[in-house]
């Protein structure tokens, strides 16, 4: 299949977004045409924040940036990379740790659908140890977040944690 615009798809729970996803989105918008990052919907999962407000919060996040949309998806990637015509999935690559589920994922999309490539793009040194999940971490326990999320996810963080440093 041929794609005229290259539109990628950057999939992921976002829960909530940290200056590594963006560190990735902006790598993968010099390459792609466009960008649509996909909020996944798994009720299985517990999250601190609703599919709604993730989604919200990566809008406030790139307010106007071209090329990029944002989007919520349930059920298979590959079946909705396809449904949105994408050529590929961006996964950020951290270190080595990140290597076997992301290579586990990769094979396994590949075997459901030959049409869409899986581009792994390399974060930043700097956000090399951050995580969402470290991130929340150390917020519940009140320890200073500042910088490593990007400024409208720090003020829901807030919200969440009265207790976080301003
Ligand atoms: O941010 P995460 O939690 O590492 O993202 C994982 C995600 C959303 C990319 C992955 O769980 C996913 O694609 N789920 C959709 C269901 C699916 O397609 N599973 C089979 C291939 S892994």
């Amino acid at each position: 299949m041929v794609h005229n615009l290259r539109t990628a798809i950057y999939p992921g729970s976002f829960d909530p977004l940290t200056n590594g996803h963006v560190d990735i989105i902006e790598r993968g918008l010099k390459i792609f045409d466009k960008i649509i990052v996909a909020v996944l919907h798994n009720p299985s999962k517990k999250s601190l924040f609703s599919v709604k407000e993730r989604v919200e919060m990566i809008n406030l996040s790139f307010n106007g940036t071209e090329n990029l949309c944002v989007d919520s998806f349930d059920g298979l990637l590959v079946d909705y990379a396809k449904m949105k015509d994408a050529a590929a999935i961006i996964r950020g690559m951290r270190a080595i740790s990140d290597f076997e589920n992301e290579f586990q994922m990769a094979l396994m999309n590949r075997r459901l659908s030959r049409d869409v490539q899986t581009v792994f793009l390399m974060t930043g040194l700097r956000w090399i140890f951050t995580s969402s999940s470290i991130i929340k971490e150390v917020a519940e326990f009140g320890g200073d977040i500042r910088g490593m999320v990007p400024i409208p996810v720090k003020h829901k963080m807030e919200e969440k944690y009265p207790g976080l440093k301003k």
